[in-house]
């Protein structure tokens, strides 16, 4: 769905020039499409929403319905996500987390610590000693376990499968069961494994990767003679800017998640998305500010740019987009128009990079018209350097 629904059209079209760039919300698709991703999930599967891929506190309270929790990766989301939806359960994770942010999450009484390394196991242990005398911490131990070499190519951000500063060392296993099940550490009480290993997998893929991850850390658990409670497979389900209209499988998905818990009555799986949530619900709107001809390309320069929508810089893709025709033209002069068959967008910054879709089939775009830019509800706002080149800021709407 690169289109924006209707709400967004019209709200897009109605806007004052000077109300764009907007980013635009539309929470009732939202809902919908969360909705599906419930449904199509076995019970016995938690959905975590990775809040890093958009914290707009009406996206995490529109969610809310949906999730199981939410995964944090920093102090500032732990307390931002505690502060919009209060009381949900929280899953602590992220390389390099500070004394102060776990001493944070311990007062918040975050249910998960995903603990990266046997430092870090140890900090939280002193921590929670103070702290949380009387509670044992649930720790899941995040892994950076061996990846297929047809997932790895195929991944588009490889987390785990080589070496990464993410997660334990499987060679660190053993220890850090052991510091957890032989009376060490006894603040923290292991619920089981993590592995987050890749972005960008279909959902064979990912299926093939969830299977491999609880092998795995089943006989890890056999060889300790501890009971796996609970495997977090991670997020990084494939969001396909090229052909946006094609959603990630979550129905193969979820019915590969079901084979695998048949294998294994006890446990519970989870998984934390972020981008497969939320990159349909937002549209980045603005409007053609110029249009200019260039050693015979077509340029057409909006409002705007990757300083607020930073996605196709980061990862290198051309943003899907809708044009969205404006009739009327207030100038006497001659309207700038496109004559080629394809229009390269570009932003306001004084830099090359600054591309957000090429070679788009967009002949006849004029100065003036409207564009959404689809697939722009994760990794879009929250990842863009605002301040670059001191532009304001863009509207934000939520709708429904
Ligand atoms: C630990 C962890 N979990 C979940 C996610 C969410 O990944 P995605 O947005 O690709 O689903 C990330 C993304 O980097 C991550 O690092």
């Amino acid at each position: 769905m690169t289109a924006p629904t209707r709400a967004v059209r019209d709200l897009v079209l109605d806007l004052p020039s000077d109300g764009l760039p907007a980013y635009v919300y539309d929470l009732t698709a939202l809902r919908e499409h969360a909705a599906g991703v419930r449904a199509a999930l076995p019970e016995r599967v938690e959905l975590y929403y990775a809040a890093k891929a958009n914290p707009e506190p009406e996206l995490l309270s529109a969610l809310s319905p949906y999730v199981d929790g939410y995964e944090v990766s920093s102090g500032g989301e732990l307390a931002h996500v505690g502060r919009a939806v209060p009381g949900r359960p929280l899953a602590f994770g992220g390389p390099g987390k500070t004394p102060a942010e776990i001493a944070a999450a311990l007062d918040l009484g975050v249910e998960r610590f995903h603990v990266e390394s046997l430092h870090e196991l140890r900090v939280l242990a002193d921590l929670a000693a103070d702290r949380a005398p009387d509670t044992p911490v649930g720790v899941l131990l995040r892994f950076n376990l061996p990846l297929s070499a047809a997932s790895l190519e195929g991944s588009s951000l490889a987390m785990g499968g080589r070496p990464t500063p993410f997660g334990l060392d499987p060679a660190d296993a053993d220890t850090a069961v052991a510091l957890l099940t032989d009376g060490t550490l006894p603040q923290l009480r292991l619920l089981g494994v993590h592995a987050h290993l890749a972005s960008g997998l279909e959902a064979e893929e990912q299926i093939g990767v969830a299977e491999s991850v609880v092998t795995w850390a089943t006989r890890l658990a056999a060889r300790h003679r501890v009971r796996l409670a609970e495997v977090n497979v991670g997020g990084g389900m494939h969001v396909d800017y090229t052909t946006p209209e094609r959603r990630y499988d979550w129905s193969t998905y979820g019915k590969g998640l079901a084979r695998l818990l048949d294998d294994h009555p006890d446990l519970t799986l989870r998984i934390e998305p972020g981008r497969a949530l939320t990159a349909y619900c937002g549209w980045y709107a603005t409007e053609v500010l110029d249009v200019k001809r260039s050693h015979g390309e077509d340029f057409a320069v909006v409002r705007g740019g990757t300083h607020h929508l930073r996605t196709p810089a980061a990862k290198g893709h051309d943003q899907p987009c809708s044009v969205l025709p404006v009739h009327s033209w207030p100038h006497p002069w001659p309207r700038p128009v496109a004559g080629s068959d394809t229009v390269t967008l570009t932003g306001q910054l004084c830099t090359p990079k600054d591309l957000l879709a090429r070679h788009v089939p967009a002949r006849g775009l004029r100065a003036g018209d409207r564009v959404a830019f689809g697939l722009a509800g994760a990794y879009a706002w929250n990842i863009s350097h605002h301040d670059f080149l001191m532009h304001p800021r863009p509207g934000f709407h939520f709708l429904g």
